[in-house]
């Protein structure tokens, strides 16, 4: 039986977790908390700080694992050298991990190396390399640490009043050591979507129907499955996520984020070398294999025949409302009278305003209303933890 470790024990570890299961692998779930999602579910778990490169090494000398399978960006990512060259899998690779952790590698991959179709963007350590680039590329602009996820530290800047704190936040809230920012032009986009795409080891490159996102300050709310674009743009994001894929190599399931602007032009934004948060909506049985599936399978080097849209689906995400140290009291009662819903609840221990406690998942036929579906699961979702 082969053993994963897995590096982060969130919502989506614990759905690959349960895929992992019922294949009868073996799990080990570690994360910097007790009891986070994916330890519920895993064989055994593990506590630690994963940015600590020694603790990280230990528990890899301690728990020996065939295959590493990373679910956050917050970890000493360039001990996955050492391990993959200990002869441990990583996932999808160590290139692959290290490179998305920081916002100037992957960047500058798609845009520099690879000519992909980006915002435009500039670098900044100093305030005044800061106000230089902001003069280059106008207002309204967008401001981020190199190393950070799901909008932390991230700002919209409007003029130049706006520019001392939006620098500031950004090199406070920058995850590890790097106190440097990234400056881009705001994409003023119609809509922004996910490829799910997955790279196999004895395999072409699959890619999952687009996925249409809201994201509010910078942290996912709902998506919905298929996003209709047209059959060039489609063809341009698959390009896209193939490319980029295949530069930062290795086997797995990858969430390539892109902006779709008012003139129907895609711009790549990010990606993601794991299942992505927007790809939730695969749980509500879209797709015939959901995203930690395939994951699963394009891990273990397992054939995927087909990936094809079953339903129509959305997902909208269920937030804490409140500091506690204990999970809210959650209600199920009027999301599941409805018929063709599911309600997933991450099972999280402890709840700040804003934290992502649950996800409601609703489906349809094939050609189904998605605006009304959009429309029901956000509605659902705002029943399940009542004021
Ligand atoms: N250049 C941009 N123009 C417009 N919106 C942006 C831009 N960059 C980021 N955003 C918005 O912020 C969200 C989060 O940014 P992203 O780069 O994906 O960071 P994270 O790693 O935190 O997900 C995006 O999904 C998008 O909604
Ligand atoms: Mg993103």
């Amino acid at each position: 039986m082969k053993k994963i470790m897995l590096l982060g024990s969130g919502e989506l570890g614990k759905e690959f977790t349960i895929a992992a299961k019922r294949a009868g692998l073996y799990v080990v779930a570690c994360d910097k908390y007790d009891n986070a999602p994916a330890m519920q579910v895993a064989d055994e778990r593990e506590i630690f700080s994963m940015l600590d490169g020694d603790a990280l090494t230990m528990a890899v000398r301690k728990h020996r694992p065939d295959i590493i399978v990373p679910e956050i960006e917050a970890i000493r990512t360039e001990r996955l050298f050492d391990f993959e060259r200990q002869g441990i899998q990583v996932v999808p690779s160590a290139r692959a991990v290290n490179y998305t952790m920081n916002r100037r590698a992957i960047r500058d991959l798609a845009s520099r190396e690879l000519g992909l179709r980006t915002a435009k963007y500039f670098y900044a350590k100093t305030f005044d390399e800061f106000k230089t680039a902001a003069d280059a590329i106008g207002f309204p602009c967008v401001v981020k640490p190199l190393m950070s996820s799901s909008g932390h530290g991230q700002s919209y800047v409007r003029n130049d009043d706006e520019l001392e704190a939006a620098f500031h936040e950004a090199m406070e809230e920058g995850r590890g050591d790097v106190r440097e920012v990234i400056i881009e032009e705001f994409i003023d986009f119609d809509s922004e979507f996910t490829l799910l795409t997955v790279t196999q080891k004895d395999g072409p490159t699959l890619f999952c129907p687009p996925i249409g996102h809201i994201q509010k300050g910078g942290d996912y709310r709902e998506s919905w499955q298929p996003y209709h674009i047209s059959d060039e743009a489609l063809k341009q994001a698959r390009h896209m996520a193939a490319e980029v894929t295949k530069a930062l190599t290795g086997y797995g399931l990858w969430g390539v984020e892109f902006f779709m602007t008012k003139q129907g032009e895609v711009i790549f934004s990010e990606l993601s070398p794991r299942p992505h948060d927007t790809g939730m909506v695969t749980l509500g049985h879209t797709t015939n294999l959901s995203e930690f599936e395939l994951h699963l399978r394009a891990v273990m080097g397992w054939p995927i025949p087909a990936i094809h849209l079953e339903h129509y689906g959305c997902s909208a995400v269920v937030l804490a409302k409140e500091e506690a140290d204990r999970e809210p009291d959650y209600q199920l009662m009027e999301a599941l009278k409805e018929d063709r819903t599911r309600v997933r609840v991450f099972g999280k221990p402890t709840q700040h305003v804003g934290r992502r406690m649950g996800v409601v998942l609703c489906y349809d036929e094939l050609g189904a209303d998605i605006n009304l579906l959009r429309d029901k699961a956000k509605r659902l979702a705002e029943t399940i933890i009542p004021d």
